[in-house]
């Protein structure tokens, strides 16, 4: 039985101004017990829609979702008790401390005498000495290591984590990243969305990447690094880039990337920049990473020009053999 299985899963928001808007697209996947999964994809792609619907906060307009059997909308009661979710929103009870939104959190589960399991979630987020603190006392990342306690208090064999390090600090991220790690070991299922596509790389090891409310790559994270262009030429210009690399190469401001395949295409590369007489800085050569992958994906299926790395450099798609592989890949696996 899969921990999580969305079944042609559409979501249809009415909008009184700009008419109907379809938030997902008939989305079908399972996440099997004691994954590790992504779920990526840029502003707007519908990730925090389909946790809504998961969470039982948001209806579909069609399809079926479980989790670990329970169909979220037929046993909400069953489905939700199985579920930790972290929000991407910070909403709270300005009215209590942190201990006692704990305690009155647990007992919404029902679960009674959980002082011991709430003692480590504050020392294991970093909130022990704010335990006495009012809610309204937090600081926004403090806040958001709450909710992740929150999420954690009655120990859900499925935690679900909506960009739960947006406006966290380096060290807690790594705090966080060490103790979900921990439960994950344990045998809890994990869904994380986020925008940190090197923590995604790291953690996850199959990822799902949405666009525009539809699925447009499913597959290990370690098959679709393999599936990229195997490496990325990096290095500083001066001037403006020869025409040949438009469409190629991402530049943001002086530094370009440009994918490459092998040394071969690497010199190649090199060769034109020297007889177009530019003068290069900072030459070095990486290893193709998530963001790579991420970009070449979102550029293939695109309307409209990916986020980030791609988009600050207001250039087009780069060329790529990765997203005709991972298109479609293990689509419904269990
Ligand atoms: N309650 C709502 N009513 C109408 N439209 C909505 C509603 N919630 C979300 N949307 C729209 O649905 C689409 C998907 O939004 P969603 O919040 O799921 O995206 P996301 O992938 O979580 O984005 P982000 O990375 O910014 O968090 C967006 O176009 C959004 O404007
Ligand atoms: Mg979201």
């Amino acid at each position: 039985m899969p921990a999580i299985s969305f079944q042609s899963v559409s979501k249809i928001y009415p909008s009184a101004r700009n008419g109907p808007l379809k938030a997902l697209d008939d989305v079908s996947f399972d996440i099997r017990q004691g994954e590790f999964f992504g779920l990526l994809g840029p502003n707007g792609a519908g990730k925090t829609t389909l946790i809504s619907i998961l969470a039982g906060l948001v209806r579909p307009s069609s399809g079926r979702v479980t989790v670990r059997g329970y169909d979220v909308q037929a046993d909400y009661a069953n489905a939700r008790r199985q579920l930790g979710v972290v929000p991407q929103e910070l909403v709270f009870d300005p009215f209590f401390n942190v201990r006692e939104s704990l305690r009155i959190q647990s007992g919404y589960f029902g679960v009674k005498n959980n002082d011991a399991w709430i003692g480590e979630l504050l020392e294991s987020l970093g909130l022990a000495d704010k335990a006495d603190a009012n809610m309204r006392q937090l600081s926004g990342g403090m806040k958001r290591r709450m909710l992740v306690a929150q999420a954690l208090v009655h120990k859900p064999p499925v935690i679900v984590l909506d960009e739960p390090t947006a406006g966290v600090d380096v060290e807690l991220r790594q705090t966080l990243w060490q103790f979900i790690a921990r439960l994950n070991k344990a045998g809890h299922t994990v869904l994380l969305t986020t925008h940190y596509l090197e923590e995604a790389e790291a953690l996850c090891g199959r990822v799902a990447m949405l666009k525009s409310g539809r699925v447009v790559a499913l597959e290990r994270t370690s098959e679709l690094l393999k599936a990229a262009s195997s490496n990325v030429l990096r290095f500083k210009i001066d001037s403006q880039l020869p025409r040949e690399f438009e469409g190629k190469a991402r530049v943001t401001g002086r530094i370009v990337q440009l994918p490459a395949h092998d040394a071969h295409e690497i010199e190649r590369y090199l060769g034109a920049i020297r007889e177009a007489g530019l003068r290069v800085e900072d030459v070095e050569v990486r290893k193709a990473d998530l963001e790579d992958v991420f970009l070449d994906v979102m550029s293939r299926h695109g309307d409209k020009p990916p986020p980030a790395r791609a988009a600050e450099a207001g250039r087009g798609p780069l060329p790529s053999s990765a997203a005709d592989q991972v298109t479609g890949l293990e689509v419904g696996s269990s």
